[in-house]
């Protein structure tokens, strides 16, 4: 059912500095994340776009990422400080996939799962995706954009799923107040994004608490090649470490499965 979001609960919720501070609503954008790539959008650090539809929501590798109009939540950070782009530009999105887990885990006492790279699970299935995304002037990055896709209240799912959709609704048993988590999410984001500065250890530490798939047999899926062997470690930069029968491989990107 769709719900009307409410910016003052919302706002009363938020408790950051600087994520989410500079709010903006809007009915339908094509995407949240192409929409504050685009410099003409400003470029306040922290800037929180809400979007109720997307007409050409994406996910990773150009997929699509389709979201039922005002019940989840799509939503895009713009990042324009530059203490967060230097070589650990990647633990963003390990910052982001975390703080999605801990704002479920503090809300509803969840368990919850992370898969390599961006993906929050409850039970196998996917509640939420992380697409981040930048800009750059010459070779120097200018905006970073975190767009995340959060199954909230949505109860049913049609079309192909790389791995199979589920919401916080479905998996609490009762409609979730977007609007709290929300404030959540965002509280819990800015606390943890200064551990990319600070402690980017303390971010790899808790992602891997969360993530099954460590020392499993894997499967990657890189295009249209596929690599088999031990989820050995993810690495100081984020990469995933694969054990092979040749040794170790750093793997950049690509679909992991337990074989
Ligand atoms: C994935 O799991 O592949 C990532 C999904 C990311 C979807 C979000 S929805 C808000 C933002 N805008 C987009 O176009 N994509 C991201």
């Amino acid at each position: 059912m769709e719900t009307e979001f409410n910016i003052e609960s919302f706002d009363i919720k938020l408790d950051t500095n600087v994520i989410g501070r500079n709010f903006i609503y809007s009915e339908e954008v094509d995407s949240t994340n192409s929409t504050l790539l685009n410099k003409s959008f400003g470029n306040i650090n922290g800037t929180t776009l809400l979007a109720e539809k997307q007409t050409k929501g994406r996910g990773r590798k150009d997929r699509q990422w389709y979201s039922a109009r005002g019940q989840n939540l799509t939503f895009s950070i713009l990042l324009t400080d530059k203490k967060y782009f230097n070589k650990n530009f990647n633990l963003i999105n390990f910052a982001a996939a975390l703080a999605v887990a801990m704002s479920i885990e503090n809300l509803y006492q969840l368990k919850i799962e992370l898969k390599w790279p961006n993906d929050v699970l409850i039970g196998g299935k996917k509640v939420a995706g992380v697409l981040i995304e930048s800009s750059s002037k010459g070779d120097k990055l200018e905006r970073v954009v975190i767009g995340i896709g959060f199954n909230v209240n949505q109860t049913s799912f049609q079309g192909n799923f790389n791995l199979p959709p589920s919401s916080l609704k479905i998996e609490v048993g009762q409609s979730i107040e977007r609007e709290m988590l929300l404030a959540e999410f965002l509280n819990v984001f800015e606390e943890i994004l200064e551990n990319v500065v600070d402690n980017p250890a303390w971010i790899l530490r808790e992602w891997k608490e969360r993530c099954r798939m460590l020392g499993e047999k894997i499967s990657i899926t890189e295009d249209d090649k596929v690599k088999y062997g031990i989820f050995d470690d993810i690495d100081d930069d984020g990469f995933l470490i694969l054990k092979t029968e040749k040794g170790l491989e750093k793997i950049y990107y690509g679909d992991v499965s337990l074989v």
